[in-house]
């Protein structure tokens, strides 16, 4: 087994005890380059906007809930710009691995908080839609320190984790039982954010995760 391997198997274990992870460090940095230039150019084209809440259909824009704008990305329209999408089926792949899984999908948007602007505490997955099983951003946010806000807060048992939105920062954690927020952020906020879906199969197994 490649160090790599052992790596992400320690990262795995760690998630399925604590229900999330943070991988420091995920994109190389020509991926990073590719990623950011994406997001000026969708913010220069006006492409972000204000982000809803709710499933498909039922979706409604609150400002005191969340108040990002958001870019959904499409992997046939836009893989030949945006090269993060082979790391993305990686990501699939090495959860249906390590957890018996049968993801098949995934859903992403890019993600930008204007200063003032948070998320407050939620599930990701909701009514009539509960196919999201991992949660996965990563930050794009150069020079940011602690005064600037904006950290992924998640609940755990006893107390809670403040994690800072640093640039080339993956969290992972699962989607269906870890409540999480974000709090202020006093600067404007990037990241990509998505979800690994489950495809309910009638020979899957869902172990601990
Ligand atoms: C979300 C979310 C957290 C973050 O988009 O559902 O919780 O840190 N994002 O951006
Ligand atoms: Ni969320």
């Amino acid at each position: 087994m490649t160090n790599e391997n052992a790596i992400w198997e320690e990262r795995m274990d760690l998630l399925a005890q604590q229900n999330y992870v943070v991988v420091d460090n995920y994109f190389p940095e020509n991926i990073l380059d590719n990623i950011q230039s994406f997001f000026n150019q969708k913010i220069e084209e006006n492409e972000l906007k204000k982000a809803a809440i709710g499933a498909t259909g039922n979706e409604m824009i609150i400002e005191s809930i969340r108040g990002d704008y958001t870019f959904w990305l499409d992997k046939n329209r836009d893989q030949d710009e945006l090269r993060i999408f082979p790391f993305l089926d990686e990501m699939v792949n090495l959860f249906n691995r390590s957890f018996f899984l049968s993801l098949s999908d995934y859903e992403f948007h890019l993600a930008l908080y204007p200063p003032g602007s948070f998320y407050k505490k939620h599930l990701d997955q909701f009514q009539g839609r509960n196919n999201r099983m991992i949660s996965m951003i990563i930050y794009l946010n150069e020079a940011w320190s602690k005064g600037d806000g904006g950290e992924l807060r998640v609940y755990e048992k006893n107390g809670h984790t403040d994690i800072p939105p640093l640039l080339n920062r993956c969290v992972l954690f699962r989607s269906d039982e870890l409540y999480h927020e974000v709090l202020i952020a006093n600067k404007p906020r990037r990241s990509i954010t998505g979800w690994l879906l489950y495809q309910p199969s009638p020979i899957a197994s869902i172990p601990g995760i």
